[in-house]
């Protein structure tokens, strides 16, 4: 027998776990730090393993599950999906306009009305729910027959495995089937390419193939790592509700608590409508993500029926899309990247060339297999595109321009930084400078540690990695936990605040969660997912470094490339040194105590904190949990009872008014140090 305490725990935490899933992957505002909803995860999880009578379909543990699949099964869709007949200027918008109006009695024309939405550029999915449950998702397909994808859908966090009803007026509906388009935004896009790059493996050529790609894999596994987000657009079946338009519809769908995107736009007005379309051309530039145009429907559904289809196509919508950007310059030159890993990664110099109202000089040429695979040679005119905000990519030669004097272009055996030998390893697409001192991979290697998904250093970028390196300040990662202020305040533009707040965050990161470090380390093949594995599997460094390959190999998600990466890592004689030299530095290199010895350990029993001013390296939130962590007790304002004024960058008047009453002041960093123990 369950106890009910623990049943309502479970719910209680599938809830908020849901909650703030939705605050995170639809309404793009989190409430939590990644940290705190690990934590619910993790409970939630540990009380599954414990009483796995208690999993159900939709618990958000339940999203990756099930072996790969052989194939993907056909399903034929409710409603066939028609196609977007598309148009490329205001007068063709005209004339769409034009031919629409002749179809329908003054009346209706006057009270036309236009849903405008941005046209997002990735994979149109169809999801089906049953009284609230997401139990089948598909492709496009041809229209009529799409291919089974729900083991893959469910891994996508903002697509709710039961639909969460936002609002208290709605119920789920006994049936629904909603389309929408899944993507992966340009930020995402880059991230994954470089993680791609780093594993040696293929790189996607736009964020559009990466979303289906990755929506596509037969291993469920690897799609649940790969970042895609998705806007809903389209309620096709809706059991038991009248919806009469399609701004009704997006509302609906936004109340019911799908992703539903806020750009979508309502126009009473032809005409206005028109000019959002132009406007919109340099709009979508600023965009996270690619959106290859815009999509007009006539809202009312009765006016749409009316309207009907010609072919594959309605009547009562329109794409309004943009020319391709693209165009044609000289290929002047090939040049090869070292990245952090030691990936080689090739470029194009280009003689500069306007696409789309930006100069474009340098564009990305994936890797040396594209290179040959489109037969590019340095002196060829080459067409360039740029798409979105991404950076521009040479899509193909003009072959029939060549004069002959054309040079192909082969990799270099030799690293351009460090001029150590190039390594091609079997099976791989990518070349590597293997020389771990190369300063190109160091100052790589050190922004990537210093990155969001790593400690988190804030203020420390590429620039700042690669002076450092420069300067022989950083020989590796640990170096930068024994810079002091002397070293930095005679460099161009290290102020004594900037040092001090550089300083100080990187003082910060000493304490974050182990998969940080993890991550941070740069083991080939050990991206954020993998270190959370690792972190979570080992809880230390100490254990991590002595696992057995054969051990790590069985980890899911590890496999036996990922172990033999991590084995060779530990076994270098200069990586132990980095270990030694982090931990000396007192770097944390094991998962926080167990909430429970926490609980033993209360330095700051019996004491009351006021804060003020940006804390460095933490938001005011996290300060707070953590004086409560350790026993402490934080309000508002500053009275005799205060203990201390914790007091960050501008602080407000509480700090007159703490030296008014004698308070005592302390820093974020004395703060740090009482909770370890008078460190
Ligand atoms: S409506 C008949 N709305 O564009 C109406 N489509 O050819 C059918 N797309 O692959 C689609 N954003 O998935 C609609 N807000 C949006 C859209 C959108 C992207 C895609 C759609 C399809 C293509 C239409």
């Amino acid at each position: 027998m369950i106890s009910e305490e623990i049943k309502k725990r479970v719910e209680a935490l599938r809830r908020a776990i849901n909650y703030h899933n939705y605050r995170y992957y639809v309404l793009d505002s989190p409430e939590i730090s990644d940290e705190e909803f690990d934590a619910l995860m993790l409970e939630l999880q540990r009380l599954e393993e414990q009483y796995p009578e208690l999993v159900t379909p939709d618990s958000p543990t339940q999203r990756v599950g099930g072996a790969p699949a052989e194939k993907f099964h056909k399903v034929r869709h409710p409603v066939s999906m028609l196609s977007l007949q598309d148009v490329f200027d205001q007068a063709e918008l005209r004339a769409w306009r034009d031919r629409v109006f002749k179809l329908l009695t003054p009346d209706e024309i006057a009270s036309l009305r236009y849903v405008v939405e941005p046209k997002i550029d990735g994979l149109t999915v169809v999801l089906h729910y049953e009284h609230g449950l997401f139990t089948l998702g598909a492709t496009r397909g041809d229209g009529a027959v799409g291919e089974d994808i729900t083991t893959n859908l469910r891994t996508v966090k903002a697509l709710p495995l039961r639909i969460p009803v936002q609002d208290r007026g709605e119920t789920a509906p006994a049936r629904l089937v909603v389309r929408g388009e899944a993507y992966i935004s340009i930020e995402d896009f880059r991230r994954l390419n470089e993680e791609q790059e780093a594993k040696g493996l293929k790189t996607f050529a736009n964020p559009r193939n990466a979303a289906a790609g990755s929506l596509r894999q037969l291993d469920p596994r690897i799609t649940a790592q790969r970042p895609i987000s998705l806007w809903t657009y389209q309620a096709v079946l809706v059991d038991g509700k009248n919806i009469h338009t399609q701004w009704e519809a997006l509302e609906y769908l936004r109340r019911l608590g799908f992703p539903v995107n806020p750009l979508n736009r309502l126009f009473d007005d032809f005409d206005e409508m028109a000019s959002y379309c132009v406007s919109w051309e340099s709009e979508k530039e600023n965009l996270p993500y690619e959106a290859d145009g815009l999509v007009i429907k006539i809202n009312d559904f009765g006016i749409q029926q009316k309207l009907g289809s010609v072919g594959k196509a309605p009547r009562w919508a329109v794409a309004y899309k943009y020319r391709s950007q693209e165009a044609i310059t000289k290929l002047l030159d090939i040049r090869v990247n070292v990245g952090r890993t030691g990936v080689l990664t090739p470029y194009a110099v280009l003689e500069p060339v306007q696409i789309g109202g930006v100069t474009v000089s340098k564009a990305t040429l994936h890797n040396y297999d594209y290179i040959r695979e489109k037969d590019i040679r340095i002196g060829d005119l080459v067409v360039v595109m740029r798409a979105g905000e991404v950076i521009p990519q040479v899509v193909r030669p003009v072959k029939e321009a060549r004069t002959g004097e054309e040079k192909i272009f082969t990799m270099p055996d030799r690293c351009p930084i460090c001029g150590e030998p190039v390594v091609h390893p079997e099976g791989e697409v990518a070349y590597y400078c293997v020389n771990a001192a190369c300063p190109a991979q160091l100052a790589r290697g050190i922004e990537h540690f210093a990155s969001r998904d790593a400690m988190d250093i804030a203020g420390l970028g590429e620039k700042q990695a690669h002076l450092f390196v420069e300067l022989g300040l950083a020989n590796d990662i640990a170096d930068l936990y024994y810079l002091r202020p002397e070293h930095l305040l005679s460099l161009e533009g290290y102020g004594e605040k900037r040092v001090q707040n550089l300083l100080s965050a990187i003082e910060a990161s000493k304490d974050r969660p182990l998969w940080r470090l993890v991550n941070g380390l740069g083991i080939k093949f050990v991206g954020a997912e993998v270190a959370r594995i690792l972190a979570e599997r080992y809880r230390s460094v100490d254990a991590l470094m002595k696992a057995p390959r054969e051990e790590l190999e069985e980890i899911p998600g590890i496999g036996p490339r990922i172990a033999t990466s991590v084995v060779e890592w530990f076994k270098h004689e200069t990586n132990r040194r980095v270990i030694q030299k982090l931990r000396a530095a007192g770097v944390r290199m094991s998962e926080e105590q167990a909430p429970e010895e926490v609980e033993e350990k209360k330095p700051l029993e019996g004491l009351t904190f006021v804060i003020t001013g940006t804390l460095p390296g933490a938001s005011r939130q996290e300060a707070k949990e953590m004086i409560q962590r350790y026993g402490g007790k934080v309000t508002d304002s500053v009275s005799r009872r205060t203990s201390y004024l914790v007091v960050g960058e501008s602080p407000g008047s509480k700090l007159e008014k703490a030296r008014k009453l004698g308070v005592h002041t302390i820093s974020f960093d004395d703060l740090r140090r009482m909770v370890r123990g008078g460190k």
